[in-house]
């Protein structure tokens, strides 16, 4: 499938899209784009070290010996600036990234990850392709298996691909006139920037956003997501079918597309993973959250509540039905869900099995914490090892400011037409693409 039409990136901040309205402005210099540019420095040799006496100490059985390959691997730095990761370590490193991903509750599974290594793509078609593939394999007709895509990795002589999306799957978020929204309102700032990018929806509650693909010098493209790759599930509750009308669904395959992924001091910035969801990041926060579709009045109303105070305890109880109506669908649909109160001995048990191992299991209560019923979980009563480990996931500010919509770049700064190069106004040492070091999977409380 070939791109759709994709305005020029860039960031003067006259035809930045992303607080622009659309143009057919000239060509942009990919130059100008600080979120495409390189990390230069070669990776630190402490993690590269790090990394790999780990993965032999895991998993002793490699055909070359560990000094053998430390010393392959500092020759090919000293000559190349990197280095590229056999593919039994890039497996064995993303899988690590998961198991050491804080505010992660599925760890138990960390082992079945399938890796899909993606590096020899470089056009955003191939990119394209390989992104609607994960989609496939991961979905699974409903048998939903833990995947991750890795693309190139940034390099000193070329940044890696990267895709605008927080997730490869997102509903829009459309702004009427009036104010209103339809769709998610959590997209709506990313779906006007599609739009500027030349996105023309229809409008509904549940568009999938297209993929915004960017590669280095050239400007991001926008692809479809066929809606026959995604696999969907109508949220129906089992005994109250006023639920029907309320015209509820959910995707099935939750993909986060922009953390990068830090292996061995290698970085990939489009390294797609998904697992399957827990019904109340559907149930308690994405159809719950205030700013997201904000439904417990309309449940509680279609549940006959007495909403007149909070003592009447009409939110929690349409929250409680609301929950019951995402997982007895997805049950119904065939398509894999877990409860958060299974999640949550499943997450201790991988805990346990970490420790009695003499490994660290770094967990963020937070976020570990389901956001229902959180006391009647085992997870709650209970502290963590909260150290940060590598290889791990990391949401860094230029990738979550387009995924919000924002443009990576500050405003307030001079356009890089008037700079020799937008790196020089960030602080020293401040790594463009490195900015922030926050692993983030979903959002507090278990999302
Ligand atoms: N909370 C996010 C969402 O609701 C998805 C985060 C990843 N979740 C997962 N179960 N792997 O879309």
């Amino acid at each position: 499938m070939s791109p759709m039409t994709g305005e020029p990136m860039t960031h003067d901040r006259a035809r930045c899209p992303a607080t622009t309205a659309p143009t057919t402005a000239g060509a942009a210099e990919a130059a100008d784009d600080p979120g495409a540019a390189p990390d230069r420095r070669p990776p630190d040799w402490g993690e590269v070290e790090e990394f790999l006496r780990q993965f032999h100490h895991e998993e002793p059985a490699q055909p070359v010996p560990l000094a053998t390959r430390l010393a392959r691997v500092r020759e090919e730095i000293d000559r190349t600036g990197t280095y590229r990761h056999t593919t039994p370590e890039l497996e064995f490193g993303c899988k690590i990234a998961w198991r050491n991903t804080a505010r992660c509750n599925g760890r138990l599974y960390w082992r079945s990850l399938k890796v899909l290594d993606r590096r020899a793509a470089t056009t955003p078609d191939e990119i394209h392709r390989h992104l609607l593939d994960h989609l496939r394999v991961a979905t699974n007709g409903g048998r939903i298996r833990p995947v991750i895509s890795v693309f190139a990795p940034d390099t000193p002589q070329r940044p890696g691909p990267r895709l605008w999306n927080s997730q490869l799957i997102r509903y829009a978020g459309h702004r009427s006139p009036g104010g209103e929204v339809v769709g998610d309102p959590a997209q709506v700032p990313f779906t006007d920037v599609v739009r500027r990018l030349g996105w023309q929806p229809s409008g509904g509650p549940h568009d999938i956003l297209p993929l915004v693909i960017e590669v280095p010098d050239d400007r991001p493209r926008l692809y479809e997501v066929p809606r026959e790759d995604v696999l969907e599930v109508p949220i129906r509750h089992p005994d109250v079918p006023g639920f029907d009308a309320l015209d509820l669904r959910w995707y099935a395959v939750p993909a986060i597309s922009h953390m990068r992924m830090s292996i061995g001091g290698v970085n990939y910035p489009l390294a797609p993973f998904n697992g399957w969801y827990m019904g109340t990041e559907i149930g308690a926060r994405n159809l719950v959250d205030a700013d997201r579709y904000n439904l417990l009045p309309v449940v509680a109303d279609l549940l006959g509540l007495d909403t007149s105070s909070e003592t009447t305890l009409w939110r929690d109880r349409a929250l409680v039905e609301l929950n019951v109506a995402v997982l007895r669908s997805f049950e119904r649909a065939g398509v894999k869900i877990t409860d958060h109160h299974t999640a949550s001995r499943h997450f201790l048990a991988h805990v346990e099995r970490e420790e009695a191992l003499g490994r660290p299991a770094p967990t963020d209560w937070s976020w570990i914490v389901p956001p229902l019923s959180g006391g009647i979980t085992p997870v709650f009563h209970r502290y963590y090892d909260e150290d940060e480990l590598k290889p791990n996931f990391f949401l860094d500010d230029d990738a979550r400011a387009r995924a919000e919509g924002r443009c990576p770049v500050p405003h307030d700064v001079p356009s890089p037409h008037e700079v020799a190069s937008p790196h020089e106004v960030a602080s020293p040492g401040d790594g463009a693409q490195l900015s922030s070091n926050e692993p983030v999977v979903s959002s507090p409380a278990g999302s």
